[in-house]
Parts: structure tokens; sequence; C-alpha cells
């Protein structure tokens, strides 16, 4: 069991039996039944892939690079659809003053008032709304993924920083392995959409790539949205979301309410949300011998599938 202050007890939850806090229950019906928009813009990612860097990514071309308008803090501008199920309500209202303490985040994607609604989650295809899995509804989605080794290290940094966790990285990187983390497989997620993205209106992106070369990934998401960039725009873009850029920005970078996780004593290590941002850094991190099983553990699973070839 992972040491978490707000969520001390996990069920296993859909087809994919996914761990989840047992708060999720609460959301898991109304989540199902949520009201698709057609012209919504979703992102879909496991946790610590690059998800917020995409999202500020999607959000300032869909909205024309409005810079004024990005100082609002990303929260607010692409919510997080599930977020509330993942803590106990009472101990985070108490502990920190955000929106999704008080209200549902459920209720805040979708009463979004401009569009398109802008929706972040990371739920397995399997737990995804109704009307997405059955393809009634058709919004575009992007999909983020990411070195799962890379992955592993962030979310552990991430849980012991913002979740309460108190976890050494051999450690967690062994829950991840046994697919009991928070969020379960990662290559459940990974193949959930990866499986539809020619019969759903999805497009794969990867870390990796964004590392490489940010301004093709750029273009790239700006076709699939239907939007025109020039080159200057691009290269404008590219730079507000260059690594040291994201870190001083306060819209992005969490520290207001890292802020309020450090007055009440729940932060167990030091650093920041936006961290290292760097691929192959599990190398420094993790023993010899959690990198040969997790190696093991990847072959096992993208063996004979056509995910073989993708390099992350
Ligand atoms: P690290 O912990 O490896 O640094 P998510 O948004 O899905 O939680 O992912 C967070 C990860 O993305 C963190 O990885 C974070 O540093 C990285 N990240 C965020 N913004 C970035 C940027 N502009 N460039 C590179 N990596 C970035």
């Amino acid at each position: 069991k992972i040491l978490n202050e707000f969520c001390n007890e996990y069920v296993l939850i859909g087809e994919d039996r996914t761990s989840l806090p047992v708060q999720y229950l609460q959301f898991a019906e109304q989540i199902k039944n949520f009201e698709v928009l057609n012209d919504d813009i979703w992102i879909a990612t496991y946790p610590k892939t690059g998800t917020t860097w995409t999202q500020e990514m999607i959000w300032m071309i869909a909205n024309n690079l409005d810079f004024e308008g990005g100082t609002e803090s990303l929260d607010k501008r692409f919510p997080f659809l599930e977020i509330s199920g993942l803590f106990d309500h009472e101990k985070v209202f108490a502990a920190i003053k955000c929106e999704v303490a008080k209200y549902s985040s459920v209720d805040l994607a979708e009463n979004q008032k401009s569009r398109p609604r802008f929706i972040k989650t990371h739920l397995p295809f399997s737990l995804l709304p109704d009307q997405l899995r059955n393809g009634t509804k058709t919004p575009k989605i992007i999909y983020v993924v990411r070195n799962p080794k890379d992955a592993c290290i962030s979310y552990c940094h991430h849980g012991n920083l913002m979740l309460g966790w108190k976890i050494d990285v051999d450690t967690f990187a062994k829950l991840f392995i046994a697919e009991k983390s928070m969020y379960g497989s990662f290559w459940k997620h990974v193949f959930g959409y990866w499986e539809h993205q020619d019969s759903l209106n999805i497009l794969f992106i990867k870390y990796e790539d964004m590392k490489a070369d940010l301004p093709s990934v750029i273009k790239k998401v700006a076709g699939f949205l239907e939007k025109e960039l020039t080159d200057e725009q691009v290269e404008i873009l590219a730079k507000h979301l260059s690594f040291e850029s994201m870190k001083k920005n306060n819209a992005v970078n969490g520290e207001e309410f890292i802020e309020q996780f450090r007055k009440n004593n729940l932060v167990n290590e030091d650093g920041s949300f936006i961290r290292a941002g760097e691929v192959g850094k599990y190398k420094k991190e993790l023993s010899p011998e959690t990198i040969r099983q997790f190696d093991a553990w990847i072959k096992k699973n993208i063996t004979g599938t056509n995910f073989e070839n993708e390099r992350i």
C-alpha cells in the first residue's frame, strides 16, 4: 500500500481493474454518464508523461496564442476531470484552498462556459464516459506517451511532493511494474487508447519527440486541431513551452498548490512539479536491478504488438 495522507484505500475498478482511491467511486457514475460535446478537446495520459506541457501547448494553439488569457491557472483553463475522486474531500479541503476541493471537478469540467471545453483525464480508456467509448461523440483526443521508466520516477517524486506519499524510487518502481500504483497498468492504459486511434479521433504524441523537436510536434498538434500557425508563431510558442519558461510560469508550475502542501507539512521531499524535464533520467535514479526488471516487463508487454517498433 502506498502511504498517502489523502486516500489511504484503493479499489480496483472497471474491466481493466484499475487501482484508484476509494473516493473515486463517488464520481464513477457521473463520469460514466458525462455529457461529451463533439467540439471538446481532451487530453488523456498516464500520469507524469508530459500532460501539463501538452495541455499548455493545446490550450495556446486552440486560443490563438492568447498569452494574456494564459496567465490564468491552467487548472482552471483545462480542468482535470476526475481529480475530486482522488482525494479525501474533507482532508483536502481542510488543508488546501482550491476549487477542486470545494466543488466536484466533474461539474467544473462539464460546466465550462467557453467553447471548446478543455478536459484533462488520466483515466484508462475503459473508464472513459460511455459516449467517448462507444463513439457516439467524437471530440479530439490527444494522448501523450512517455518512456515508462522516466514516467515512473517522475510519478514517485510527484507523490512525495504533492500526494502525501513517502516512498523511494526503487520501491515505487516495484509497485509500478506490479501495476498497483494509482491508475494501475501503464500498458493497459497505452494500449486502451492505441487500439482506438483509427476508429476514434485520437492523436498520439510522445514526450521524447517533444524533447527532440518541439516545433514539429507543435505543428502536428496544430494540424490535428485544425489551426494554422506561422513559422514565427511556432517559434514563439516553442519558447513559451521551454522547460525554463514553464518552470517560471506560475499559471502552470503548481507552485501555489505546493506552497499550501508545505504549509500543512504534507511535503515529504524537496523539489518542484516541473522537475528535471529530461529523457533517460531514470538511469541516474533506479538501481541496475530495478532497470533489469523494468526492461523485462516492458519486453513482455510490447513483444508481438504493433507498439513493438515505437521508440520511447
Ligand atoms: P520530470 O519529473 O521527469 O521532470 P505531468 O504533467 O504529466 O505530470 O508530467 C510532468 C513531467 O513533465 C515532469 O517530468 C516535468 O518536469 C515534465 N515537464 C513539464 N514541463 C516540461 C517542459 N516544458 N519541458 C520538459 N519537460 C517538462
